[in-house]
């Protein structure tokens, strides 16, 4: 898994340079809707901060009823085979423009659109493929701006930074990591929360600045667990949200560790890249020094083969 997610540079440039052509009139286009699970919703998360028009994240068994024909609905779905992704995928493709993001499975078949990526990856360490060519879609749909080229370069300029810093964070972290990040560090924070989960196998959890601010901060008054906070920071973030994360900084240091990091990049996309790679890499560390498997995730397979068998049972 390490090597596979180390690779990351080079999956990015390669999932870049994936083609595809959709007869999709985009200029109709209003809205962006993205169902998806987990590993595969994350891209969508991450990607909505850019976009120009509403852009919503469905993560259920349908999609809300404001979906129309100007609605760019896209699955997303490693294994094209997750029941909620196929469940929204079924109410939505007849009734706007669709393309679906998968290594086959029944997404492959049912859709008309498909980006087919690689298989044979853990869905989350095939990050680049699930986010790369939806990046690229919705960039020549002029509905995202973001320099995807730049963010690729600072992924292999910054390796060993990125490498050295993700190891001092699993060297360093005591208890429960608490991950706080601002605008699109709001999901990088949620994708480091979910591989520390599925990789470290561990609990961890993820806050949005400002929002913590108004409910979260109070919990510090009686906190007395073991825990460390992990800071996304980027030097552009603005002054009232600096205010605000050196003040956090003072008083959760009181009670827990304080890890701040801050990401390389001239753009806010690449540094988005750079912090979701650093926790990426923290997660697989962290899952070494708890003596863990990274690649396997029983529980959710378990339950994925209960369910399974449980529709099999009652059709
Ligand atoms: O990372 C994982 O393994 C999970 O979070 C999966 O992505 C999630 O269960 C959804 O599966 P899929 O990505 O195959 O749709």
């Amino acid at each position: 898994m390490l090597d596979v997610v180390r690779k990351f540079p080079e999956q990015a440039r390669e999932a870049l340079e994936m083609d595809f052509e959709f007869d999709i009139d985009f200029s109709r286009i209003r809205r962006v809707m993205v169902a998806g699970m987990g590993g595969s919703a994350i891209s969508a998360d991450i990607l909505s901060h850019f976009s120009k028009i509403p852009f919503h994240v469905v993560r259920d068994y349908a999609p809300p009823p404001f979906l129309d024909e100007k609605t760019l609905f896209i699955a997303v779905s490693y294994s094209g085979n997750t029941e909620e992704t196929l469940s929204c995928f079924s109410l939505a493709k007849e009734k706007c423009p669709h393309v679906a993001i998968t290594t086959g499975g029944k997404l492959g078949e049912m859709a008309e659109n498909v980006i087919k990526i690689p298989s044979g990856f853990q869905p989350r360490a095939a990050i680049a493929y699930l986010l790369f060519p939806m990046a690229k879609l919705l960039s020549r749909a002029s509905i995202i701006d973001v320099d995807l080229e730049n963010a690729i370069y600072i992924l292999e300029s910054e390796r060993e930074k990125m490498e050295e810093t993700a190891r001092m964070v699993a060297n360093e972290m005591t208890g429960i990591p608490l991950i706080y990040g601002y605008g699109v560090m709001q999901s990088i924070a949620r994708r480091w929360r979910q591989q520390f989960n599925e990789n470290a196998k561990m609990h961890a959890f993820d806050f949005m600045l400002p929002e913590c601010n108004h409910n979260e901060l109070e919990a510090w008054e009686g906190s007395r667990e073991k825990m460390t906070c992990i800071f996304l920071r980027e030097r552009e973030e603005g002054e009232r949200i600096k205010t605000r994360f050196d003040f956090m900084r003072e008083e959760y240091k009181k009670r827990a560790k304080v890890i701040e990091i801050y990401a390389a990049g001239k753009d806010s996309f690449s540094r988005a890249m750079y912090h979701m790679h650093v926790g990426d890499l923290a997660s697989i560390y962290m899952a070494e020094r708890r003596g863990v498997e990274a690649e396997p995730v029983n529980l959710i397979m378990k339950l994925k083969e209960t369910l399974s068998q449980h529709s099999r049972s009652s059709s």
